[in-house]
């Protein structure tokens, strides 16, 4: 049995403030939340300033590797030769890749092409060529802090319809962004999100979602991108987690490859994806990785 908190013991969060002064008011609130039926954030998940500057410390790595990946991508390049260059980049930086050997999948990044939803995985076969949009999805573990973002890129002339696909699912993100503020709810995001790709006529993938991160590569909570408005899980200032919406052309419907990673549309059509990984402040957010 856990004795209960008193109000001049240390607080909970490792401030070392007296409990009163420090998240007893916050608590209250929480409970008051909690009691109108609201899903709360549990304690594991609120960083603390020590974790919030680790983890954004591997964000700023996450997102050179991107900036990097950004200025070598090109026609003709394999999505293994691009696996390869981020393995190389993160070591330098003095990162591990979070994907490698992750529940056994086999490399450092997911490459996902066209109609590929999420997971595609690298291989020297898959050549980049005119025309195709890819999502390139970088995670990286830096003095054991997780962080994880992903970009679209266009090959060269695209088709236009695929090419305003991957303008709305980036528009999307960085709408939904506004919404990230302390007492919102995931759901106030994820309607942003819903909102934007209906009215384009797009579908949103409902099987993936964002996560928690930040001491682990996914942690609760799971983040919809479905959600009504006021639905799911209460924001507070020190949660870290990804936002990172698929938006199909044709239908949210998929399958999934025999290789029990990759999801592809189920009609074919072209997918897109952007992600961000965002710490909820004080008073708004912080993008800790795009
Ligand atoms: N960045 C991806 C995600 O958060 C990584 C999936 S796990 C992997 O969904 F093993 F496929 F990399
Ligand atoms: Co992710």
């Amino acid at each position: 049995m856990v004795k209960k908190l008193g109000r001049n013991d240390p607080c909970w969060c490792g401030s070392s403030k007296k409990y009163k002064k420090c998240h007893a008011e916050f608590d209250d609130k929480l409970e008051s939340y909690r009691l109108q039926g609201h899903i709360v954030p549990p304690r594991e998940i609120i960083k603390n300033p020590a974790q919030i500057a680790g983890i954004r410390a591997s964000g700023k790595i996450n997102t050179a590797i991107l900036d990097y990946i950004t200025d070598h991508i090109k026609i003709g390049i394999s999505t293994e030769e691009i696996d390869q260059l981020v393995y190389q980049k993160t070591l330098e930086l003095g990162g591990h890749p979070a994907p490698l050997n992750y529940r056994g999948y086999p490399k450092s990044i997911c490459t996902s092409v066209n109609d590929q939803i999420c997971h595609g995985i690298p291989s020297p076969e898959v050549i980049l060529k005119e025309g195709d949009i890819v999502n390139i999805d970088v995670s990286t573990i830096y003095q054991g802090y997780f962080s994880d973002s992903s970009r679209m890129f266009c090959l060269g002339e695209v088709e236009p319809t695929t090419a305003k696909l991957v303008q709305v699912v980036r528009e999307a993100v960085e709408l939904s962004l506004s919404e990230v503020k302390p007492w919102n709810f995931l759901g106030d995001v994820s309607h942003v999100i819903y909102q934007h790709a209906k009215k384009h006529g797009y579908s949103v993938v409902r099987e993936f979602g964002g996560h928690g991160i930040g001491l682990e590569f996914h942690e609760t909570p799971w983040v919809s991108f479905v959600a009504p408005a006021g639905t799911e899980m209460l924001m507070v200032p020190g949660m870290i987690f990804t936002i990172e919406p698929m938006i199909n052309l044709g239908t949210h419907e998929l399958y999934l490859d025999p290789n029990g990673w990759t999801a592809y549309t189920a009609d074919g059509k072209p997918s897109a994806q952007w992600e961000v990984m965002v710490l909820v402040t004080e008073d708004g957010h912080e993008v800790l990785a795009h």
